[in-house]
């Protein structure tokens, strides 16, 4: 392939991501992690898969940064993830410094590239990515809203019963409890959900969106969702790498925009070539904006934990 993707952390959502992009012929992949031989062993059984699965993207697997070098994308998902009865903010001092670390290497080798952030908690390790990198606001993004608005996408879809490709949704805010699914924006073959369902059905759809990750881990009992967010961050990646221009919920760095300044928050963004490309402006309610300003500053709580831990 003549584009090359490194994803750090091999676990469950790199490696998942790592054989979607593979499969999908997107890009060669370096896959990056601290634990020897887990990135060895995971590309060397996907590369033994691809005479199957029919394509010829090259995965290696590494422990340090040199195989990474000029990568067009980097998707840092390096961490530890939830267990449970821990919150996604429960994560956060450790995987401050591992975001932190990961970034300063992954420059070194890529500082043209553009960074996907997957570890949590989410925003929080945006600004540290953000600042570890010095890189323009468009070139880190965070993945979140395009998970939530998935999640959301795939409830309405059983709600209805209707195919999944016919609904669209949106989540903004942060990702966490605070996150502001958008009922009004979220349609099926273009007809407002708030049309189609009741406000009950709507209020349950939105609640069980909220709590998408949490419901996961409740279940696996001994890790958190991998197999939506690894499609969610594929999705980023591809809109990017084929200069789709895809207007999808990232976490995005704003300056004014939504009324909200030097924050990461997902918003609706343009994906293309230089990353993000555009913050997507529209119009919120009073209601709207009023949980969105409640979900900033839950986030802004976060961000200033990590400033005074770091
Ligand atoms: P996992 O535990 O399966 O994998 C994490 C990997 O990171 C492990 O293989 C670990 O060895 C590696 N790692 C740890 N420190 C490292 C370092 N310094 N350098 C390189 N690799 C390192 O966890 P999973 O399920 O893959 O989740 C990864 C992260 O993504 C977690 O923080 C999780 O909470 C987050 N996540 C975020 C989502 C979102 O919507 N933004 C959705 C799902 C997960
Ligand atoms: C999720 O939403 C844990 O953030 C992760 O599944």
């Amino acid at each position: 392939m003549d584009k090359k993707i490194t994803v750090v952390g091999a676990g469950n959502v790199g490696a998942t991501a790592a054989q979607r992009i593979v499969e999908k012929e997107l890009a060669d992949v370096v896959l990056i992690d601290i634990v020897e031989g887990i990135p060895q062993g995971k590309s060397l059984d996907l590369t033994e898969a691809a005479p199957v699965e029919k394509h010829d993207a090259r995965i290696i697997g590494a422990n340090d940064y040199e195989a990474s070098k000029d990568s067009d994308i980097v998707i840092i998902t390096a961490g530890i993830a939830r267990k449970p009865g821990m919150s996604r903010d429960d994560l956060i001092s450790t995987n401050a410094g591992i975001v932190k670390g990961v970034t300063q290497e992954v420059v070194k080798f890529s500082p043209d590239t553009i960074i996907i952030v997957v570890s949590n908690p989410l925003d929080a390790m945006c600004h540290i990515t953000y600042d570890a990198s010095k890189f323009p606001k468009n070139r880190v993004i965070g993945m979140a809203g395009v998970l939530d608005s998935a999640r959301f996408r795939a409830f309405i879809s059983m709600e209805l019963d209707v195919s999944v490709e016919s609904t669209h949704a949106f989540v903004l805010g942060g990702h966490g409890d605070t996150m502001v699914p958008l009922p009004r924006y979220s349609t099926v073959a273009g007809i407002p959900i708030t049309e189609l369902l009741s406000k009950n059905q709507i209020d349950r759809l939105v609640e069980r969106t909220r709590n998408g990750g949490a419901e996961i881990v409740s279940l696996l009992k001994s890790g958190s969702a991998y197999y939506a967010p690894a499609s969610a961050a594929v999705e980023m990646a591809e809109s990017i790498l084929k200069d789709k221009k895809k207007i999808l919920p990232c976490a995005a760095y704003l300056e004014g925009e939504y009324g909200i300044n030097g924050l990461f928050i997902g918003v609706p963004v343009k994906l293309g070539l230089n990353g993000i490309e555009e913050v997507i402006q529209i119009t919120l309610t009073d209601d709207e904006q009023a949980a969105l300003n409640k979900s900033a500053g839950a986030v802004q709580e976060l961000v200033d934990l990590v400033k005074k831990m770091s």
